[in-house]
């Protein structure tokens, strides 16, 4: 069994999780000095911080002037989860599903908030369901990026302008590294863990003037915990719009959220964002069509993610192993890589067919892709090899 020598270069920041992910470049714990620790976020310095955190985002992302945009509790799960139980039940509900957080969303409606009228749109991982299938007259939830299979849509071109129904968008692995347009879409969600790279456990919830109108004009039939309540006495609780959240924020998070978008600010904006995280993929997409071992598991090049980069593995050798000898080899590929010091957290979602799952956000430099590959390369040889020896 021959095993070639390691390559000597190893990415200067080995982290490529797709949540929580890398720090931008440069950050330390010293970008957090001026939090506002031990006080109150409802004391006038801490609603500024949060306010700065909506405005600072609205600004970057080029939102309309009359969306509505707050922090939410719980990440991009609670964001999602505020908008469905907020929003839905006033019509019937078409649900995209297409990987694993999409089908987290059909159990919401389905199972706990218990809808009849709805249909589910789906395709397995790999593929992007029959876009063309949603009706206008219909609300439809879907994720922008799946983060766990790598297939994101294309554009909005699907959703019609004169809808009635609501289009809900978990746009978490999507906003701020992927254009969003945001006439098509009435509720965006967002997590700080995610492209700029913050800390869990906020989520960030946008709400255009349809997702208002229906907030002021529709009673859920179900019961609404307080986490998820947007409404005071009927009317849209715009104070939670301009930093009151609705419980108590971390405010070491919001420090580490402004710096963020400042960092966001000082590299050029969106178009920077988006152009750093295309340069990522584009540099996997090059060594991807010079290998042999792998391939995208999005099968449509228009439909492949540029943050969330999921690769199969084709090699024959590893085709022709049963399913546990599959996930077992994609695994032990993912802890050489570990091992090595060399590309952390880059094994396929849990639930999503095994291979690699590499995180090619804004935050991440083109520069330490290029580093990973060649590590890819060795990392995939060493395993055969000795799974073959076995
Ligand atoms: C598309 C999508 N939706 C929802 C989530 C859940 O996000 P959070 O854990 O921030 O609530 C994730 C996390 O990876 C995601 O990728």
């Amino acid at each position: 069994m021959t095993i070639d020598p390691p390559p000597d270069r190893r990415p200067e920041n080995p982290n490529f999780s797709s949540g929580p992910c890398a720090k931008r470049p440069g950050w330390s714990y010293e970008v957090l000095a001026n939090a506002l620790l031990g006080r109150s976020h409802r004391a006038k310095p801490g609603k500024a911080k949060l306010a700065e955190v909506i405005e600072r985002s609205r600004r970057l992302l080029g939102m309309p002037d009359e969306t509505l945009l707050g922090i939410v509790p719980g990440s991009d799960t609670g964001a999602v989860e505020a908008a469905m139980w907020s929003l839905l039940g006033a019509r019937g509900v078409d649900m995209l599903a297409w990987e694993s957080f999409g089908a987290a969303w059909v159990t919401d409606a389905r199972k706990q908030l218990g809808i009849t009228d709805l249909r589910v749109i789906e395709a397995d991982y790999g593929k992007l369901p029959d876009l063309g299938g949603v009706d206008g007259s219909r609300d439809v939830v879907f994720t922008w990026n799946g983060t766990t299979s790598g297939v994101r849509v294309p554009d909005g071109d699907w959703i019609p302008a004169d809808r009635q129904g609501l289009t809900i968008c978990d746009a978490t692995s999507a906003a701020f590294a992927m254009p969003l347009p945001w006439d098509k879409l009435d509720v965006v969600t967002w997590s700080w863990q995610k492209v700029l790279g913050g800390e869990a456990a906020h989520g960030m919830l946008a709400l255009g003037p349809r997702a208002v109108e229906r907030l002021e004009s529709h009673t859920p039939a179900w019961p609404l915990p307080k986490l998820f309540r947007l409404t005071k006495s009927g009317t849209v609780d715009r104070a939670i719009f301009q930093g009151a959240t609705i419980n108590t924020p971390s405010m070491l998070c919001v420090e580490d959220a402004l710096d963020g978008l400042r960092w966001a600010e000082e590299v050029g904006g969106l178009p920077a964002l988006i152009a750093r995280s295309q340069a990522n993929f584009a540099a996997i997409e090059d060594w991807v069509s010079a290998t042999d071992w792998v391939d995208f598991l999005a099968e449509d090049p228009a439909t492949r993610s540029t943050t969330s980069i999921c690769l199969k593995i084709v090699d024959p050798w590893f085709q022709a192993l049963p399913n546990e000898g599959q996930a077992a080899a994609a695994k032990a590929l993912a802890s050489v890589l570990e091992e090595a010091g060399a590309g952390y957290d880059v094994g396929a979602y849990r639930a999503a067919p095994p291979g690699l799952r590499i995180w090619g956000g804004s935050t991440v430099e083109r520069s330490d892709i290029e580093a990973l590959l060649p590590w890819l390369d060795w990392a995939f040889g060493r395993v055969k090899a000795e799974r073959e020896a076995a």
